[in-house]
Order: structure tokens, then C-alpha cells, then sequence
């Protein structure tokens, strides 16, 4: 199974942490969003599509590169880091990889640190998104969690 992951991740690389640790259990191709045209997809047969949440959504790049994709038949999952966890975040990107032709074959979440400003006060609540939360995520156990799923793909390819 030929696999590449695509990823946009700035706020504090949390999603390209997540990433990596996928890709290593796939042996997968990591590419950031800017590094990649769509033709460069023809040679996988599994498409990972990965970036923080912004603004309720996955980062605009990802989502205009998506909309740029000629129609394929092919296998893709999806992954996200956030500050706060909702399945929301992946309808629009879920609607958009079908509208393509993609068969979604697995979603991955993971908190992520939020720190808008220099410090992280690790607060609960709405206060959290300025003053700093989710300190130290993606953290160890976030990465096992990342590398499961990575398994279980492997794990239905088989199947
Ligand atoms: C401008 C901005 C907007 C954000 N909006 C949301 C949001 O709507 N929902 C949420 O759960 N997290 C939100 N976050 C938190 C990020 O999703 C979280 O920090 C994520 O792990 C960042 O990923 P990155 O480090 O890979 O860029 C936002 C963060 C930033 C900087």
C-alpha cells in the first residue's frame, strides 16, 4: 500500500507531530501542503489528510487543495489536532474527499496546545483559548493513540 500523508500544521506543530508518527508505522511519504501538487497523488493508493483546526475547520490550504484534486478513486483518512475535540470539525472535509471520489477509511483526532500568546496557563474553560490549554498535547499517549490507528489501517488493508 503506497501512502502519502498531507498536513498543514503552523500553530505549534502539533499536527505534524501527529503526523510523523503515523507515517513511520505506514512507511508513508510525509509531505507538507506546500510541497505537493496534485498530480504527485497518482502513484498512492492511500491519501492521509491531516492539519490543525482553525476556526472550526481544517486549515484553508488543505481544504482549497482538495477542492483543486481532479476526481479519484482512492482510499483517504483524515486527522486533526485541536483545542478542543468535536466531530464537527470533519463534516466539510468529509463531504469535499467524498465529493472526489474518496472512500474515508478512518478519522483521527488528538487534542493539541493552544498558546496564542507567549505563555500557556493550561486553563479550563474559554479562558484557556487565550490564556493557553491542552499544555504538552500532543503528548505521549497522544502519539501511541496516532500510531494505533496508523496499525489499524494497515490492519484492514489486509482485510
Ligand atoms: C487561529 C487559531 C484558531 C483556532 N481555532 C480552533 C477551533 O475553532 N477549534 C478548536 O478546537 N481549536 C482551535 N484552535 C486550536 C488548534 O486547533 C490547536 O492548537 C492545533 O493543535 C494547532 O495545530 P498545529 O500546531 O498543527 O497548527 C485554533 C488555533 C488557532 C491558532
Amino acid at each position: 500500500m503506497n501512502t502519502i500523508l498531507i498536513y498543514k500544521s503552523y500553530h505549534k506543530m502539533n499536527t505534524k507531530r501527529i503526523a510523523r508518527a503515523m507515517a513511520e508505522v505506514l512507511e508513508a511519504k510525509l509531505a507538507k501542503i506546500e510541497q505537493i501538487s496534485p498530480t504527485d497523488l497518482e502513484e498512492y493508493d492511500l491519501i492521509g489528510f491531516g492539519s490543525g483546526i482553525y476556526g472550526g475547520n481544517y486549515h484553508k490550504d488543505l481544504m482549497n487543495f482538495i477542492d483543486n484534486l481532479p476526481p479519484m478513486n482512492k482510499d483517504a483518512f483524515i486527522f486533526s489536532t485541536s483545542g478542543e475535540l468535536n466531530d464537527k470539525y470533519n463534516n466539510l472535509i468529509k463531504v469535499k474527499l467524498g465529493g472526489k471520489g474518496f472512500k474515508i477509511v478512518g478519522e483521527f483526532a488528538s487534542l493539541g496546545e493552544v498558546s496564542p500568546l507567549k505563555f500557556n496557563l493550561n486553563l479550563k474553560g474559554p479562558l484557556g483559548w487565550l490564556g493557553g490549554k491542552n499544555k504538552g498535547h500532543p503528548d505521549g499517549r497522544d502519539l501511541e493513540n496516532a500510531r494505533e490507528f496508523a496499525r489499524s489501517l494497515l490492519i484492514n488493508d489486509l482485510n
